[in-house]
């Protein structure tokens, strides 16, 4: 029971110390044993029938950091002193009767690819009927919501190790996503950006949280 009490003390202490990090110590580094983790909590991520449609890019080249700051005003703090800068892409192209599907189920869930299997009809009957996933556009989005459930539990987990981050959406997509596409980091036929991320040490105080109380946002139906 003890042991229960002090995990949730934990908890609550680690959602309250991660904030959005707004001045980053540029001489502070993440180790690469924890950044690992910080990659691992991102790798284990739920997502929808189990199809990880994400890609994480770590930008260490500084000229396209440099670039970045006049696409990217939500980022220049991040761009300016944190240890680690991610941008994650989300997939545009995962359908039931994808190559990128057949992969999955071939190379990492070692079943046999099957185009009327349960799974596959099951999983094509969701995108068409349940969630009217039509087109790449609608896809894409659909994939992008699950980036988000990868970037929380990276944010959570670099709490834990004491590690500050800033989440990334200001940004001009339209043009970051042109830049990617020119550079070669992104190819449109698979993937659209979803969102930006940075890691390291905070230069600054952390801010108190401003929240909601729970009876606002949180109701129990009998
Ligand atoms: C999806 C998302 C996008 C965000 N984009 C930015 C951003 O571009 N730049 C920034 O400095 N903060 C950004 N934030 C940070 C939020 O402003 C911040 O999380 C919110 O105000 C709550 O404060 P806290 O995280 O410090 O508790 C973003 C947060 C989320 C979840």
């Amino acid at each position: 029971m003890k042991r229960q009490e002090q995990i949730r003390k934990d908890l609550i202490e680690v959602f309250n110390r991660r904030y959005a990090t707004k001045k980053f110590d540029q001489t502070k580094k993440i180790s690469n044993e924890d950044w690992q983790i910080i990659m691992e909590a991102a790798r284990l991520s739920p997502s929808s029938f189990g199809y990880e449609p994400w890609k994480f890019l770590l930008i260490e080249n500084q000229q396209i950091k440099e670039d970045l700051k006049d696409l990217a005003w939500g980022a220049v703090n991040s761009l300016n002193g944190a240890s680690h800068f991610i941008i994650c892409l989300a997939r545009n192209d995962v359908t039931a009767d994808s190559k990128y599907a057949k992969y999955m189920v071939e190379e990492v869930f070692h079943n046999q690819y099957e185009e009327h299997s349960p799974r596959t009809d099951a999983f094509r009957n969701f995108q068409a009927n349940d969630f009217q996933l039509n087109d790449s556009k609608s896809l894409f989005e659909w994939a992008c919501k699950q980036t988000y459930i990868a970037l929380g539990n990276m944010l959570t987990t670099a709490a834990w190790l004491g590690i500050d981050s800033c989440p990334i959406e200001g940004f001009n997509r339209e043009k970051v996503s042109s830049y990617l596409i020119d550079h070669n980091l992104m190819d449109p036929e698979h993937y659209g950006l979803s969102h930006m991320a940075g890691f390291g040490y905070r230069d600054q105080q952390i801010t108190p949280k401003t929240r909601q109380p729970l009876d606002k946002i949180y109701e129990v139906i009998k």
